[in-house]
Parts: C-alpha cells; sequence; structure tokens
C-alpha cells in the first residue's frame, strides 16, 4: 500500500473515533490526562484534548515508520542533500549544534561557530560605538524570524539596542520606522540571502541615503559578492550564510544579528541552546515518545484524518504575539506543496491554513467562531507558567483564560436554547514554556521546525523550496514598466487595473 493509500485509511479510521464525543473520550482513560503528553526540558505538550484514541494513535506512529521518518530526519542532520528540487543540504540543526557526527554536518557547524564569532565582535564594535537604534532590512524569512525572536526576548534578556524593522516594500513602512530616528545614531543591517529581492533592494537604498553613506551600513548574506556590490559595503561588515540554510529556518543564523544586537549575544546562544535541546530528543528519542513526532502527527490526523482545513496558533503571552505570523511562513511555506518529490501530484490535502493571534484578545475577536461556528478548527495553546510582569493578578486571569478556553473547546455544553449551547469536540494541543526564556522560546520554534519536516516526510513533498511564490516576482517585475506607462499588459483585467492606477 502506497504512503497516500495509508493515509487514505485514517479517514476510515476517523469516522470510527468521531463517533465517540472528545470528552467521553478522556472520560473513558483516566490515564490520557497524563500519558498523551511529552516533556522536553522547559517544554510541555499535552494532547489528550486531540480527538483520537489509543488505537488511532498506534496507526499514526506506524504510519510515521512506514514512512521512515527516523532515517529521514538522520539524513536531515547528516547533511544528505534532501531539498532535492534545488539538490542541497538542509542543515539548520548545524548551526545550533553538532548533534550529527557526519563530516558535512561537522563542516557546516564549524563554518556557523566561525560566523558567530565574528558576530558577536560586530556587536561588540557597535556597543562600543555611539549607536543607540538599528534597523533590521529583509523580507520573509529574512524577517519574520528575527522580528519574532526581539519582540518575544527583549524584556528577559535587554541588550544594548532598540531594534526595529523594515521589510514591506510599501513607502509607509519606511517612512515609519525612520520617524523618529536620528540617522546619526542609527546602523542599518540588510538581510538577503540572495541579494536578489526587490523589497530588501529598495529598502536598503532607503536606508543607504538616510544614513548619509556605507559607513554605518551591515549585511548579511550567502551572496557576500553581492551584498558588497550593490551597496558597496565592506567584507568585514558583512556576515555569511550558506545555501544549507533555508530562509525561513534562517534566524539561527547570521540572520538572527538583529537579535544578538536586542537581546545580547549570550542570549543569542542561550536560544541556540535551546534548539540544539530539542534537536537532541527528536533524533534520539523513539517516535511514541518524541514530542515532533506527536505533533506532527496530530497535525496530519487532524487534515487527512478529520479533514479539518485550517489550523489555529493561539499564545497565551503578549510578547510571543508574531508567533503566528512567523508560523504562517514556516509551516504553508514549507507544506504548502502539491507535488512529491518524486514528481507525482499529491492526492491527499496537504498544508492546511495556519492562523491565529494572542489571547485573551482573540477570545473578543474570532473565538465566536471557534466555539460555535460550523468549522472546526484544531488550536495550538501556548502558555508561559511564570511570567516575568509585576502584575500576578493578571497573569492567574490570563491562564484561567487560557485553561477555560480549551475546556470549553472540547467539552461544550448543552442548553435547552440552541443558541446558547455548544457542540464541543474542538480538538486543541496545550504546549507549556517553563519560562519565556531564550532556551524556552529556541526550542519551541526548535519544535515546530521539525514537525514541520516529519509532516513532509509523511506526505513525500519537500519542505524546503518555494517555487509558488516566483510567479508573482515574476508577473510584478514584468508589470513594473507597465506602470510607468513605458509597455502595455497584455491580460485585459491587469490593463484596465493599470488604467484606474495610472
Ligand atoms: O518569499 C519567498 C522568499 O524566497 C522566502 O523564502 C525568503 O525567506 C524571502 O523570500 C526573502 O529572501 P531573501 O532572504 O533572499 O531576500
Amino acid at each position: 500500500m502506497d504512503a497516500d493509500a495509508r493515509l487514505s485509511r485514517l479517514r476510515a479510521q476517523a469516522g470510527r473515533v468521531i463517533q465517540t464525543p472528545l470528552k467521553d473520550l478522556v472520560a473513558a482513560d483516566p490515564s490520557r490526562a497524563q500519558q498523551f503528553a511529552v516533556r522536553v526540558g522547559p517544554v510541555y505538550a499535552n494532547f489528550a484534548r486531540q480527538h483520537y484514541d489509543r488505537d488511532a494513535l498506534a496507526s499514526l506512529f506506524e504510519l510515521a515508520e512506514q514512512a521512515a521518518v527516523r532515517q529521514k530526519l538522520q539524513a536531515q542532520f547528516d547533511g544528505e542533500k534532501i531539498n532535492v528540487t534545488e539538490g542541497r543540504s538542509v542543515l539548520h540543526t548545524a548551526l545550533r549544534g553538532d548533534v550529527s557526527t557526519a563530516p558535512v554536518a561537522r563542516a557546516a557547524h564549524a563554518q556557523a561557530l566561525e560566523a558567530r564569532a565574528r558576530m558577536r565582535a560586530l556587536v561588540d564594535a557597535l556597543a562600543a560605538s555611539d549607536v543607540t537604534d538599528i534597523v533590521s532590512v529583509g523580507i520573509g524569512g529574512s524577517d519574520l524570524g528575527p522580528r519574532l525572536a526581539v519582540d518575544a526576548l527583549t524584556g528577559a534578556a535587554p541588550g544594548r539596542f532598540r531594534v526595529h524593522f523594515l521589510s514591506n516594500v510599501d513607502g509607509h513602512a519606511a517612512q515609519r520606522v525612520l520617524a523618529g530616528l536620528d540617522p546619526r545614531r542609527t546602523a542599518a543591517v540588510l538581510i538577503s540571502k540572495t541579494f536578489g529581492t526587490q523589497e530588501t533592494l529598495l529598502n536598503g537604498a532607503i536606508l543607504r541615503d538616510w544614513l548619509g553613506g556605507t559607513e554605518r551600513l551591515y549585511a548579511v548574506s550567502a551572496n557576500v559578492e553581492r551584498a558588497a556590490e550593490a551597496f558597496a559595503i565592506p567584507p568585514e561588515r558583512i556576515l555569511p550564510m550558506w545555501d544549507w540554510v533555508g530562509g525561513r529556518y534562517s534566524l539561527w543564523s547570521a540572520v538572527g544579528f538583529p537579535i544578538a544586537l536586542a537581546i545580547g549575544m549570550d542570549a543569542f546562544e542561550a536560544m541556540l541552546d535551546g534548539a540544539s535541546q530539542m534537536d537532541a530528543h527528536v533524533l534520539d528519542t523513539p517516535l511514541p515518545q518524541n514530542l515532533a513526532a506527536w505533533h506532527a502527527l496530530t497535525s496530519i490526523w487532524n487534515r487527512n484524518g478529520l479533514g479539518y482545513a485550517t489550523q489555529a496558533v493561539l499564545a497565551y503571552d503578549e510578547r510571543l504575539k508574531l508567533l503566528s505570523n512567523y508560523l504562517q511562513q514556516l509551516v504553508m511555506e514549507s507544506l504548502g506543496k502539491s507535488v512529491r518529490t518524486d514528481a507525482s501530484a499529491v492526492t491527499v490535502d496537504t498544508v492546511p491554513v495556519w492562523w491565529g493571534g494572542a489571547g485573551t484578545d482573540t477570545q473578543h475577536s474570532f473565538f465566536q467562531a471557534l466555539h460555535q461556528g460550523t468549522s472546526i478548527v484544531p488550536a495550538d495553546f501556548i502558555g508561559v507558567v511564570r511570567s516575568d510582569a509585576p502584575y500576578p493578578d493578571n497573569h492567574r486571569a490570563l491562564q484561567a483564560n487560557l485553561l477555560a478556553q480549551t475546556e470549553a473547546f472540547a467539552n461544550g455544553q448543552g442548553s435547552d436554547d440552541p443558541a446558547r449551547a455548544y457542540a464541543g469536540g474542538r480538538p486543541s494541543t496545550m504546549i507549556l514554556l517553563d519560562a519565556l526564556t531564550p532556551q524556552a522560546f529556541g526550542a519551541l520554534l526548535a519544535l515546530y521546525e521539525h514537525s514541520v519536516y516529519l509532516q513532509s516526510v509523511i506526505w513525500g513533498i519537500n519542505a524546503f523550496d518555494q517555487f509558488g511564490v516566483e510567479l508573482g516576482k515574476q508577473v510584478a517585475s514584468r508589470l513594473l514598466p507597465a506602470l510607468a506607462g513605458d509597455v502595455q499588459a497584455d491580460d485585459p483585467v491587469t490593463r484596465e487595473l493599470l488604467a484606474q492606477l495610472r
């Protein structure tokens, strides 16, 4: 039986399980609340409120074994060229530790350490200058990870600089970021793996002109020549990355330079250590105790078994409010594929739409639909056990809301009044961090990365290319001269819209 046939069989299995309400599954299995949980260092996850039973779970783990996920994980860590469409290794794990002893991984780790030492020296040099503010210019994977990490961790480990982010090509973004900054006390870091990204080149030029030269301009790129050429940045102010680091997996590399500037180099390295701890767990732990396997198989179950088309991530910590934006790229750019690595079409659904936000705000916006809407939306709830804010009453209220939502989702509540009845049966996973330390944060992100890869292995797709986003870029560059009126557009609707824009 091929992989798609096995995945299709999950539907039949799910048809059986769904007959029993989720709360009855929990009630009938007294040790489920404890046993459907995994802890890795500061990260604890509880899957007891997912709508599966032990038989369904056994089939899921069997499915993972049949897909050889453990061998595929080892291949990734060892630097085999698992990004087959681009012929590249995928070694973001080597940026944060040396979990693999394979020569390719070892060499990558050595390169990463060298770049990290250079990055530390640049952080120190900037700290000794009178620069107070940093503008980080990049987009997608060259922006979302650093933006999230800076927002999440700045309070816990204050560094020497205020770090601002500029990504959107819309000039209003540049205008807003630069308002209130002093060019004499600001440095800019231009981050682009390719150094060919339109948004970053345009915004980089704005920064260069605003700074009045290249003296306080830094770059991070896998294309050092192009960075040097386009912006005349000297090599000592350009930090490297490599083709074995995917953009959306790159915050662990020198792409994390803004993170180190915001929270300090030691805290940045603590974040890498946390991720590495998760790496070691995922690589070494048998699947039934493996947190990434639980997470990935739960996603597969919800998508291919129960047929749910979207997935929410709800962070009950203000500092993680950008997590859903970050995960949208990580998950949807990685898993938004409909062709397998052997070039055949997939015949089951792959990635659901990921979306979310921060509790408790979202309770007062879209939660109505999650509680009583016609579409069931499985959710990852993320909570933080210890708060760093000096308001214990607020933290207790936050935690009460976190617990309440997941209980209400799962159990619902009957009523004689249909408008006031809650069906329940809405699955969720609870992920708790002991505290929002750099280590715990690094481990959480690494968990999601591994879950994404394991899902891609089960679906037989490549999680590391992103050809889908290329077409839009090509059409945009074709239309750029049309906006200036130099050429005509071929498409009649585009022609009419251009006339309106002009
Ligand atoms: O959105 C497409 C993409 O290629 C992402 O994968 C990448 O993170 C982003 O553009 C930015 O690319 P670069 O770092 O090369 O500027």
